[in-house]
Formats: C-alpha cells, structure tokens, sequence
C-alpha cells in the first residue's frame, strides 16, 4: 500500500482523492493515532517521553505515521524566527532570524518568502516536516507579550507577508501552520481570556488576515489560540471553525490545538481535528482529550464515524498536497546564505523614526563615540517564549528574569552573539569608542560628556505569557537616556524593543532608531544603518502611541492579576485596530502606522485612478536626493460614500537610483473597500455603499501625498 499511496501521487490523483483512498484502509486504532501530538518532553523538562521512538529528534509533537500505508510520522517544530524547539532542542542550532514584526517593517512579501523558504529548508534538513509557523494575530496592543512574533496591526500587510512565508516553508515540502486562529491578541492570563468582538467587524479585522493569507497560501494546518472568542475557547469555536473556517472560507486542511488548549474531547464535533501535545493539557486541565475519553464518546456513539474519517482525511489530505509522503534527499543548507537572510530581513525592517541630521555617522569620523547600554558590547536581544532561536554557536548570553505563572520559569533576556559595539567599531575604524553599560543615569552621563556623540542602546524585553505593564522601558533605561541627552546634545537612540515604546525624551535627542529584535546578524545591521553603509527603509507596521490613553484600552482587563484568573477583553474598536483607530479618533499618534524616514527623499507623482467592481492606483515615485534608497508608498482608502475610513489598500516597496523614477500600480483587494454585512459572521457578505471613494497614496497612515476621488456602484 506503501507503493500504492505513491503511485496515486504519479498517476495525477489530487490530494482529497489520495486522502480518501488511503484513510478507507486505516484502522480505527491507526486513525486515532494521527489526532494526537505528543510533545518530546513528558515532564516539560527533560524526560524523554517513552512514545517517541529512539532515533527520532526531539521537537514540539510527535504524531505516529502508518508505514504500511506510506504515511510518515510528523514531527513538529516552532516557528516562524527560525527552527526552534524550546526546552526540548537539545543544543541543535538554526538560523536566528529577526522579530516578524521587524519582517513587517520590511513591507517586503518577498523578503518574506526568502525568510520562509530558509526556515523550511533547515526545518526539512532536520527531519521536521510541519513548522509551526504563520503567526498573524493583529497587533491591537501595543502591550501585548508576542507582538514581536506577528507582523503588524493592518490585516493586509500581515496576510500578504504571513502568506509569502508559508508559500516558502511549504515550496519546501514541508507543512506550515497559521496561527494563533483567533484573536489571540493578548497573553495576560491567555488560557482564561474570553476575547469578545462584535462578529462582522472579526470578518473586517483579524479574520481578514487569516482569510486572505490562506487563500494566498493553503496552509496544511491552522492552530487555534488559547483564548475564547465570544464565549467559546477557540479550540472548540463552532462558529470560528465549522462556520467561518471551514464553512465560508472551505478551508480543506486541519485544524490543531495550541499546546494545552484543547477544550474537550468535544472540540471534535465543533471542528477541531488534531489534540497538540497531550501532556500540556494535563497538565493545564488535568485531562487529555483525544486519546481515551474521544475513543470512548466514538464507541458510545456520540462521535459520528464520518467526522472521524474526515478529521483523518483533512490530516492526509495536508501531507500529500504538501509532499511530506515523497521527501527525497534533504535540502542544502548553506548557513552563510541563510544569515545573510537573517542579514538583509533586519537591514530592511529597521526603521528611522527622527533624524535631524545626526544620521548617517561620518564612515571617516575621528569623533569620541560613546555606546551606551542594551548589552551592545554582547549581542542583541531576542523575544522570548516558544519562537526563541537558538543561533548556531549559541546565544551569546543567556540572562534569567523570572516572573510568576508557569510561563515565568523560561522568561529570559536571550542575546545573539552579534554586538553592536564591535560591529559599529568595524565600520568607523577612525573614531574612539568607547562603551558604558547604561547601568546608572549618572555613570552614563559622565561618559557622554566627554563624547563627542552618543549611541544609547535601549531594549525590552518581550515574551510569551507575559504582557507589558505599560510603554515604558525597563531597568530604568528612560533616565539613562534623560541624563545622556542632557550631558551631550548628539544623541542617538537605538531601540530594540518588541513593541511601540513612548519617549518622553524625544526632542531631547537627534535621531531615533527602532530596530526591533534583529535576530543573528542584528548588531551588524544596526551599524550599517547608523554609518550609512546601508539607507534606511523599514517603515512602521504598528502605530506608536503618544501615551495608553490614546488606544482603545488604556487600562488592560486582568493585568496584574493571578495566573489562571477569568479575564474578559472586549475588543469594542472592532475592526478600527492600529491606525484606523486613531483616523476615528481624530488622535495624532507619536509615530504612525507606515512612517520610516531614508537617507534620501521620495517624491510622488501622477496619480491615476480607475474604478469598476475594485480601485486601481497608478502614481509614479522618484528618488529626489542624492543616495539609493528604497521606499514603500502605501495607497489608503480614507473615505467611503461619505464615511470617514482609514484602510491601507495596497503598498510596494520600490529601490530607485538617485533621479530614478518608476511607476506603480497596485490594485485594492475589495474586501477593503467593502463591510462585512451579516449578523452571525458567517452568513453576510461583502457589501460596498454606492457613492464617491476617497483614496490616497501616502508616506504613512497619516501623511497623505496625492489624493482623488472615485464614484463606485454599490454593490
Ligand atoms: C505557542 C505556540 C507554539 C506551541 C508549541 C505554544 O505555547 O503558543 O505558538 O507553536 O507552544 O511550542
């Protein structure tokens, strides 16, 4: 049968056909066994867990495969900054690759499909063929403790890069998740969080994301957050899952369980398919799920054997469209290619957020520099939690921080052995540099006094399970910057955060870098950007607000309180999250959503509009100054029949030569343009208004360049 599985794949048999033919002569003992992932641990510390075979390498799940049948085992990996399995990885190394919110900064689908393709090629070359990648929940918090591991607040943005790097991973035979499906927004208290939203405005926002990057991509499986969603945990969501999932999208792939967030053997009748890593629900609800208690409800009836065997069918239907039952020879991996994917990600996604000129540094300077702070003298940091990255060599230090809950054991400050300090003495040969720690304001000042510049270096860290008490930096590091702008008026900041941060020492300084955890090659990044080695092009995919009171929350439902207390957020902006927010609030934020300045000048030109059932923006760019750079014009929707609506549309990053022109085109998807009209979320549709479409193409959400109108039929 082994044979015959294959030659099906010859003879052009789809994956659904092969899918039915092979589930119909499993066992029941063997089609239970595929909705069961077993983690490599059984302790979550170090024990083997005796089900695993010998040989085969520890990872996130294990699900047995049926050889007779030519079906292989899987073995699942985290995610989408790199291979990583956390706790279970046992000194295997990977390529370290930057936050995905600095991927989001990049605005660069192909960047994106590089980065994917790179996690899929060392995913595969180590025998995992499903990476549980494809994070995508929107960023409606800028507190919120795996900000850093998704790429943005616009649900556009992030599905259109979200799906270029599962297109990569999967280009390489191997299957990648989406997830967390859905609003998994925040993670205080996340396994008793109920996420309330009103159900159309989920269609205009986060589920847009998923909607768009699974038709772009076809992930093999999608992982449910931990969270409810209007009452119903996301596991067992009914609506989410059977309704708008599989129902209204014909999602043909299967649905996994995050670890420990299976509700009950009953999820199964609401659309889960697949329990992930069974001792994490032990130990969370003391109870696993799919192994006696859904053979037992399966034997008294209660799960009928067509859901069975399509549970079955959606598994194999994913491994044989995706290939992990034809795996010849493992892929080449060549490291240096890969960190120079690493390399060029973190190059793109930082962003200038101010210069008064004090950017770029002279290559040639004699200047007294001094480096302040964020560890620069031994690496960059990584967020932290399931997605951390072990690089090959190893971290460069590993820093416990602790918290409560079970989540505080693994919070640490982990730094990639890639230093700022040493790399920007590399490209400044002539200056004096010299570091201080940033430990304490006064200490700090002293040295920038007797500088002629100085770079502090400012960092948070982030973590899954954990999210921020407020914008602020910690460790006192706002007053280190206070008392360095005080002592020395050329300061420059370089955050590495994964998150917005406020600056109440912004016009106290000439230039602010956000770099984000720029993964394995982050410091090298950093100093090219500040001498000028490489122009600056990230562009913010988050709002940075002025201050809490600006978002749509400022005090968190549950902060602060007890691991394992019922929270209630209710998501009440709805479909306005981020930049569409703060366009409805009439709020002036203190970096907005597509901001990111260059060493050189855009000019835009030119546009024209056409309409029909969506709108086509024709406009020309031109590099006005003297450097090659690139730039990101961003085409917004900023009014529909007359009411007010803040959308990106569409956006393209373009390098241009000084004096270079080119013209873009970018065509709107029209669910943008559109409501989501229907009072359960599944049943509605697209509905556009009839009346005049305002459209603008812009430097940010909030700086628009040209503007014009369009009269659309409704529709
Ligand atoms: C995370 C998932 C991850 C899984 C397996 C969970 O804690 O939420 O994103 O894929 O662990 O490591």
């Amino acid at each position: 049968m082994a044979g015959e599985n294959r030659d099906a794949a010859s003879v052009g048999m789809s994956a659904d056909e092969q899918a039915r033919m092979v589930e119909e002569q499993m066992t029941d003992d063997e089609r239970f066994s595929l909705l069961v992932s077993v983690m490599g641990v059984n302790d979550v510390v170090t024990v083997r867990d005796e089900r695993i075979p010998e040989g085969v390498p520890m990872s996130a799940g294990y699900v047995p495969g049926a050889p007779r049948l030519g079906i292989p085992p899987l073995l699942m990996s985290d995610a989408s900054l790199g291979v990583t399995n956390p706790g279970y990885r046992q000194g295997d190394t990977a390529t370290a690759l930057p936050s995905g919110i600095a991927l989001g900064a990049s605005f660069n689908p192909e960047l994106a499909r590089q980065s994917g393709g790179m996690v899929g090629r060392e995913a595969r070359s180590r025998g995992f063929n499903v990476q549980l990648a494809g994070g995508i929940n929107l960023a409606r918090d800028p507190r919120n403790g795996r900000n850093f591991e998704y790429l943005s607040e616009d649900p556009l943005l992030s599905a259109v890069l979200a799906a270029e790097s599962i297109n990569g991973i999967q280009a390489e035979g191997v299957i990648s998740t989406i997830k967390h499906y859905s609003l998994n927004c925040n993670e205080t208290n996340r396994h008793w969080l109920d996420a309330v939203i009103d159900p159309a405005a989920h269609r205009e926002s986060d589920l847009l994301a998923f909607e768009i990057a699974i038709e772009r991509a076809q992930p093999g499986s999608v992982m449910t957050g931990y969270n409810k969603i209007n009452g119903d945990y996301a596991g067992g969501n009914s609506v989410l899952l059977q309704g708008v999932l599989k129902g209204a999208w014909g999602y043909p792939g299967w649905v996994m369980s995050d670890w420990g967030g299976t509700p009950g053997w009953e999820a199964a009748l609401k659309g889960l398919d697949q329990e992930s890593g069974l001792q994490l629900d032990i130990m969370m609800w003391q109870k696993e799920w799919f192994t006696a208690p859904l053979r037992q409800a399966y034997a008294e009836g209660n799960v009928p054997k067509e859901r069975l065997s399509d549970m079955v069918r959606r598994i194999l239907r994913s491994m044989f469209a995706i290939g992990v039952d034809r795996w010849g020879s493992a892929p080449e991996v060549d490291l240096a290619k890969h960190n120079e994917v690493a390399l060029e990600t973190a190059r793109q996604g930082i962003v200038l957020l101010r210069n008064d000129g004090a950017l770029p540094l002279a290559t040639g300077t004699t200047a007294r520099i001094a480096v302040i702070g964020g560890h620069a003298q031994i690496g960059v940091p990584t967020g932290c939690g399931s997605s951390a990255v072990l690089p090959p060599g190893g971290f460069a230090e590993v820093i416990k921080v602790g918290g409560p809950g079970i989540m505080g054991v693994g919070r640490n400050l982990y730094l990639l052995p890639s230093p700022p300090l040493a790399e920007l003495r590399k490209l400044l040969p002539g200056a004096e540099i010299e570091f201080d720690p940033g430990m304490n304001p006064a200490e700090s000042a002293l040295m920038a006094a007797r500088c002629d510049i100085a770079v502090v270096l400012a960092i948070k860290l982030d973590s899954e399970g954990f999210d921020d008490p407020d914008l602020s930096l910690p460790w006192g590091q706002d007053a280190v910057i206070e008392a360095v702008a005080a002592a020395n008026p050329n300061t420059i900041v370089v955050l590495e955060t994964g998150n917005p941060v406020v600056m109440p020492w912004r016009d106290r300084v000439r230039a602010i870098v956000e770099a984000w955890y720029p993964g394995q090659a982050g410091g090298q990044a950093i100093a090219e950007i500040l001498t000028g080695a490489v122009n600056p092009s990230g562009r913010l995919p988050v709002t940075f607000p002025a201050d809490l009171a600006q978002t749509p929350r400022p005090d968190l439902p549950g902060l602060g309180t007890p691991w394992g207390t019922p929270v209630t957020i209710e998501y009440a902006e709805g479909a306005e999250v981020g930049y569409r927010w703060f366009a409805q609030q009439h709020q002036q934020p203190l970096y907005a959503f597509g901001h990111g300045l260059s060493y050189t000048t855009f000019d835009y030109s030119n546009l024209h509009v056409e309409g029909g059932d969506t709108i086509t923006a024709t406009f020309t760019v031109t590099n006005t100054g003297q450097r090659v750079g690139a730039d990101v014009p961003q085409f917004y929707l900023t009014s529909a029949a007359g009411e007010e609506r803040l959308r990106l549309l569409g956006f393209q990053r373009v390098e241009l030569q000084p004096g270079q022109s080119r013209q873009v085109t970018i065509t709107a998807d029209r669910r943008l343009l559109a409501r989501f009209d229907g009072p359960d979320g599944i049943t509605g549709s697209w509905r556009m208004a009839e009346g005049t479409y305002q459209v603008a193409v812009g430097k940010s959400a909030h700086d628009p360049v040209l503007t014009a109108d369009m009269p659309m039929r409704g529709s």
